[in-house]
């Protein structure tokens, strides 16, 4: 048996489009392996092609070629056994709305073949906080708790890989850590969990190993704190002499971020950038410096550099 619960190789999709868009090339050729009783982060901006990526492996889009195997089942040669390994929390809010959380729930364990005796509908309506709107029309919950729905839905045929394309957005922060907390609870029953999420702060905090996706391709992939040393990312932050108040000076590849105490905080890569570089532009800008000190950098400096700066580089 493998030990990997996920593995894709040279994944492609291409979205035929309309004749005024034409097609897309969504992925390019993607290879990722998921290790079994993970936690793993696919992380990238906005169209980057982690949904389509996710809805590869839960069966909702037709990749273009390539090979996906879930819980060593091949997708193309084993489709119902694969599809019986993974649950799936997609990213839009489709839920039925004339269906309450009890129906929709018995719903979906009828559509995966789950006896009767075998489901878990109220621990499952229990387990996302909403026993007190299990009768209630998915149409009157609020957004938050139609997340938690959608969750609990992929839940029902209790597969051993779990997917969750966003699960926090649109969700308050004490229900965000909330459901975190369950994931984890999740992850610590066995559950190999995949999740995006544009929150880099909870992916460094909750995932062992982070895949970033960047315009179809994976730009880098690792267990989270070697990702975020091994990048050669640094930060210098700059208190200035005097308040900089007008335009930030300018690099390219180099980010700059003005906080709240008045300090100038620069990300670069040590491949592309020295910390003389940084303390250049700065001294062109005019700026004298009252203090200055290095940083380590966090998942959301890594990330940045990691799709801004090669989308800049020649
Ligand atoms: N059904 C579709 N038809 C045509 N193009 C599509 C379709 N779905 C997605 N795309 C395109 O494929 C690319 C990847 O989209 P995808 O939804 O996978 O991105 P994403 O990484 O999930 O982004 P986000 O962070 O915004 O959710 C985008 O350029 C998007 O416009
Ligand atoms: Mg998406």
């Amino acid at each position: 048996m493998t030990e990997n619960a996920i593995e894709i190789r040279a994944l492609r999709k291409t979205y035929a489009g309309s004749a005024k868009s034409g097609p897309k090339e969504a992925l390019k050729s993607v290879d990722l392996d998921i290790p079994k009783g993970s936690i793993f982060g696919l992380l990238g901006p906005n169209g980057a092609g982690k949904s389509t990526l996710i809805n590869i492996m839960a069966g909702l889009v037709n990749k273009t070629s390539g090979t996906v195997r879930i819980w060593g089942f091949d997708q193309d040669s084993s489709p119902r056994q694969s599809r019986l390994s993974i649950g799936v929390v997609p990213q839009e809010l489709n839920l039925d709305a004339f269906f309450t959380p009890r129906q929709s729930l018995n719903a979906q364990a009828g559509l995966y073949g789950v006896p009767r005796r075998q489901r878990r509908t109220d621990e499952i309506l229990q387990a996302i906080g909403l026993t007190d709107k299990a009768d209630a029309y998915s149409r009157t919950l609020s957004g938050g708790m139609r997340r938690r729905l959608l969750l609990g839905k992929a839940l029902v045929h209790d597969a051993p890989v779990l997917v969750l394309d966003e699960p926090t957005a649109g969700v308050d922060i004490e229900l965000r850590q909330m459901l975190w907390a369950y994931i984890r609870e999740l992850n610590a029953q066995g559950k190999t969990i995949i999740l995006t999420t544009h929150y880099l702060e909870e992916a460094e905090q909750m995932c062992d190993r982070i895949a970033i996706i960047d315009k179809g391709r994976i730009v880098a992939e690792d267990d989270t704190d070697n990702l975020i040393a091994g990048t050669g990312a640094k930060t210098l932050v700059i208190h200035p002499a005097q308040p900089v108040t007008g335009d930030l000076p300018e690099l390219r590849g180099v980010t700059v971020e003005r906080r709240t105490n008045g300090a100038l905080a620069f990300g670069y890569l040590k491949s592309r950038h020295s910390a003389q570089d940084i303390l250049d532009l700065i001294r062109k800008a005019g700026i004298s410096i009252a203090n200055l000190e290095a940083e380590e950098p966090t998942l959301e400096e890594v990330f940045l550099q990691l799709t801004s700066a090669r989308a800049e580089a020649p």
